[in-house]
């Protein structure tokens, strides 16, 4: 399913980025219609799993769409394997996991250390793994949100770098709450690509710095001024 990067301008000095996903791909449609912005380069979209959305943008974009399917390989370390030779043949300075659902292994978080980020959606350390709109609601919370991180090898772990966060309104779904944390997904996950991008934002010693300055435990809070009904 790979298409041909025959447009790629090899003057280009943006910085290369492979995006994985495994769905809709929102968030990296959000980062296609910035990448001339932020200064990056989509150089290439993975998906563990074929025929999803996500891809369709991608080649829509002109952007290499790859299919890597999990499920012809028999452990998850062959996958893993197989996955960063993918990655590795576009020579990405930065790895972008945009609702890619595999876990991953120490071998795959180690080799990108310090270049993966990940965006999960709560406000972390709260609700790592799934279903975590489901859970947020039911514990009451007044506040809900996303985050996007560095990834380590503790799930949902690593340093955070910025969060936004909405309140949760009575009469609130999953379904509501989901689509409103995902307009604040689409617009803070280019401002952290973007930071890493013009180096200003780095990983050093398991903490998330900007601009040299350690960020605060839960990252940079995004100022959401008004959230869509
Ligand atoms: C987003 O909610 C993201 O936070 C999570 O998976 C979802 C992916 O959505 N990790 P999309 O594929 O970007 O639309």
């Amino acid at each position: 399913m790979a298409s041909n990067p025959s447009d790629q301008n090899l003057n280009d000095d943006r910085l290369p980025v492979v995006v994985l996903i495994s769905g809709s791909g929102s968030n990296l449609q959000a980062l296609i219609d910035t990448q001339e912005d932020i200064g990056i380069r989509i150089a290439a979209v993975i998906s563990n799993k074929p025929s999803v959305l996500g891809l369709k943008r991608a080649m829509e974009a002109r952007i290499p769409a790859e299919a890597l399917n999990h499920k012809d390989y028999e452990t998850r370390e062959q996958f893993d394997q197989a996955l960063m030779e993918l990655i590795n043949s576009y020579n990405p300075k930065l790895v972008v996991l945009a609702g890619f659902m595999r876990i991953l292994t120490p071998e795959f978080t180690r080799f990108y250390e310090q270049r993966l980020l990940n965006i999960h959606p709560s406000l972390l350390p709260k609700y790592k793994g799934l279903h975590t709109h489901r859970r947020a609601l039911e514990a009451g919370d007044a506040e809900h949100g996303v985050t996007v991180h560095f990834v380590t090898s503790e799930l949902d772990g690593g340093p955070p770098v910025i969060q936004a966060r909405i309140p949760v309104r009575s009469g609130d779904t999953e379904e509501t709450l989901q689509k409103r944390v995902l307009v604040q997904e689409h617009i803070i996950y280019p401002v952290a690509v973007g930071w890493f991008a013009s180096g200003r934002l780095c990983l050093k010693e398991n903490k998330a710095l900007l601009d040299n300055v350690p960020l605060p435990a839960q990252g940079f809070q995004h100022t959401v001024l008004s959230t869509p009904e």
